[in-house]
């Protein structure tokens, strides 16, 4: 049997149980509360994001109806110093896929009080799923430095009754 230093076990046991807690604290947050990782979810161009064509959403920003009172996207364009639309209405009880990119520089994209929170990089459309069970107004706001205007990137989603 290895002779284990006292001083050293006790490091062992802190370390393990450490580690210990970070997972479970890892799989609480993804299981119990929804966390999700933003994955890049399409390239596109930022040159041409804003351009309206049949196939690109970005063309003409807003919410898509998938299933009436249930499902929607919402396809939001960030720009220097705004979000386009910056309103959106949704009925309560509706799960809402966002799909948001930038057509010039880094911005953020946080639904505030909720667990969307993205970095917005032009070139590359991020994207996250929310469900507003309540009816109430959330913020939302670029949380990324972009410039002198920054502070007044914002907008608002209206979960209806
Ligand atoms: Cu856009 Cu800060």
């Amino acid at each position: 049997m290895i002779h284990v230093d006292r001083s050293e076990k006790i490091y062992i046991i802190i370390s393990v149980t450490l580690i210990s807690v970070f997972f479970i604290a890892l799989g609480i947050s993804s299981f119990v509360y929804g966390f999700q990782v933003p994955v890049p979810e399409q390239r596109v161009d930022p040159r041409t994001i804003a351009t309206p064509a049949p196939d690109n959403p970005f063309g003409e920003p807003g919410l898509r109806e998938l299933v009436p009172g249930k499902k929607y996207e919402a396809y939001v364009l960030a720009q220097i110093w705004s979000f386009t639309p910056r309103e959106i209405r949704v009925p309560a009880g509706s799960t809402v896929t966002f799909y948001v990119t930038s057509k010039d520089v880094q911005h953020g994209f946080r639904i505030n009080e909720t667990n969307v929170n993205m970095q917005i990089v032009p070139g590359e459309v991020s994207k996250l799923t929310i469900t507003f069970d309540e009816p109430r107004e959330y913020d939302f706001i670029c949380h990324e430095y972009c410039g002198v205007g920054h502070q007044s990137m914002a907008g608002k989603i209206i979960v209806e009754p």
